[in-house]
């Protein structure tokens, strides 16, 4: 992979910051975003002690001009483009009857809108390398889940959108392939919108009984090498979408009682 670029939004925490780390010690150069720059200079500092060649470009995914500035640097700082993978995000913990709807609009505008700004500023050099364009959904975008309604409407978007994509671009050969990891420990949950906006800075689940963030970059590299278009990851995860697909009504009450015995009535 000596010479290919990833593209990595959101690199600077759990999953993405793994990914930025997994795919750079398999040889890639590596390119990062995220909003906060002490988080860039943090994980920066990380890539160059393993030895990977990157670069950091400050930006918010849900701003058009920001997310095109950061194709734009990609091509000026390495001439090329082979993966793409679309894994900033927000999420939510918050009943819809409370929440103001201005967090869904953030969450559309992060989860779904920067996937599109970015996939399209990178799309003609992903023309032109045949490479692989990779959305990291989640199991909430085959299964809607409670007190997530914005965060399940935003992977429900972003996985319609790369299936039309897919389907678009069989005949020029490039790959998408729609990651969903199940719960996974990283700073999701810290991060998370409550019902006034304001990030819950805290977990109501037990971050030290879920996959590893390392792990979850692990199986995603494989899956970019063999070209796959889906990922759906953990037993629970793959439990949960199987069991919607045949069974949906039962899977509302048992998706119910989970939350429920995990994170209370909130
Ligand atoms: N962890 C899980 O349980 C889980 C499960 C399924 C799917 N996922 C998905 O996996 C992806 C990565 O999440 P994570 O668990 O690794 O969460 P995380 O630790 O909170 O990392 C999120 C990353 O996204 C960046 N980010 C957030 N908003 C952004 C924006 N508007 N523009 C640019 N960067 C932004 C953050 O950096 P800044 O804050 O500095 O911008 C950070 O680097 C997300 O799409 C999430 O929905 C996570």
């Amino acid at each position: 992979m000596k010479n290919n670029v990833v593209l990595i939004t959101g690199g600077t925490s759990g999953i993405g910051r793994a990914c930025a780390l997994e795919f750079g010690r398999a040889g890639y150069i590596v390119v990062i975003t995220g909003r906060d720059a002490v988080k860039l200079a943090s994980t920066a500092t990380e890539l160059n002690a393993a030895g990977v060649k990157y670069h950091t470009v400050k930006a918010d995914v849900g701003d058009i001009a920001a997310a095109t500035q950061v194709i734009a640097e990609t091509i000026t700082a390495f001439g090329r483009l082979d993966v793409l993978i679309n894994n900033a995000g927000l999420s939510m913990r918050a009943k819809f009857a409370d929440v103001d709807v201005k967090v869904l609009e953030q969450l559309m505008q992060t989860n779904f809108f920067g996937t599109v700004y970015i996939t399209k500023a990178a799309l003609p050099y992903l023309l032109q390398s045949k490479g692989t364009i990779v959305g990291i959904s989640s199991i909430a975008g085959f299964r809607g889940l409670p007190g997530r309604t914005g965060y399940s409407a935003s992977k429900f978007a972003m996985n319609g959108f790369l299936e039309a994509l897919r389907t678009e671009l069989l005949p020029q050969g490039v790959n998408i392939l729609t990651a969903a990891p199940g719960f996974t420990a990283s700073n999701i949950r810290h991060a998370a919108l409550m019902a006034d906006g304001r990030a819950q800075n805290d977990t109501p689940r037990d971050e030290g009984n879920m996959m590893s963030s390392e792990e979850v970059a692990r199986l995603l590299r494989e899956a970019v090498r063999k070209r796959r278009r889906t990922l759906v990851l953990t037993a629970q995860g793959k439990l949960t979408v199987f069991l919607n697909k045949w069974l949906p009504g039962l899977t509302d009450k048992l998706v119910l009682a989970n939350f429920r015995k995990e994170e209370g009535d909130f």
